[in-house]
């Protein structure tokens, strides 16, 4: 089972509450989604590996660190993913990033493809899939899904609110993910709705409703 952990820091909780509330407008929504992203970059980027190297200070030559090991690459889902990349970039400014196209029916809620184009050399790379929001877990796994079917193997998912039944969707069918959140809401609507959540992320970003 992948392992699942809840970024709770005190400035990501208290920027999650104005990027729920409905009064909180385009532009401030989308800056502090931006502002959120590159915290919990903080926090996924916490476990990747070190390697020594020499530095010749102006006072002697010491053993220091450097990031070792895979490249990161960013895979936003289409709309709302977006809204996180530059956040994350500002933290990772070398690693690539792919685009999966998505949108839930509204009727079945299913997942539909329509757009992918990923680095060339994404199966080299440790991923991860953004998106604002994680409700019934069928774009995440499909977004998944797309990368393993390419060969990728190393992914972790970041979302920044989550409902239970998401969370247990992609546990079930991606054991080998791991989730970061920032926060576990209640349940899903009628609507297939994150409840209490923060109403559509992409309308929500990009003013579209
Ligand atoms: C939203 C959201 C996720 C998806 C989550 O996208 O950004 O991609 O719904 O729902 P799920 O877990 O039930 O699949 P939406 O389909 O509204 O598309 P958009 O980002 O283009 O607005
Ligand atoms: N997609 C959203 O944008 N919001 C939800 O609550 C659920 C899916």
């Amino acid at each position: 089972m992948g392992k699942l952990f809840v970024c709770d820091h005190p400035l990501i909780q208290h920027k999650l509450t104005y990027i729920r509330d409905e009064s909180t407008l385009t532009k401030d929504f989308r800056e502090l989604v931006d502002e959120v992203s590159t915290l919990m970059a903080y926090e996924i980027t916490r476990d990747i590996p070190l390697e020594t190297v020499q530095v010749k200070t102006p006072v002697t030559t010491t053993d220091c660190k450097v990031i070792s090991g895979r490249m990161l690459g960013l895979i936003p889902i289409l709309r709302a993913g977006l809204g996180m990349v530059d956040g994350i970039l500002r933290l990772v400014p070398a690693a690539k990033v792919g685009h999966i196209g998505l949108y839930r029916d509204p009727e079945t809620l299913e997942p539909v493809e329509y757009y992918v184009k990923l680095p060339t050399d994404v199966i080299e790379r440790e991923l991860i899939v953004i998106d604002p929001m994680l409700a019934t877990g069928g774009s995440a796994n499909a977004a998944i899904t797309a990368l393993k079917s390419r060969g990728c193997t190393q992914i972790k998912l970041m979302c920044l609110i989550a409902a239970p039944e998401g969370i247990h969707a992609v546990q079930q069918a991606h054991p080998d993910v791991d989730i970061y959140v920032a926060a576990i809401d209640d349940y899903l609507n009628d609507h297939g709705y994150i409840v209490p959540g923060l109403g559509d992320a992409g309308d929500r970003l990009f003013g579209t409703k």
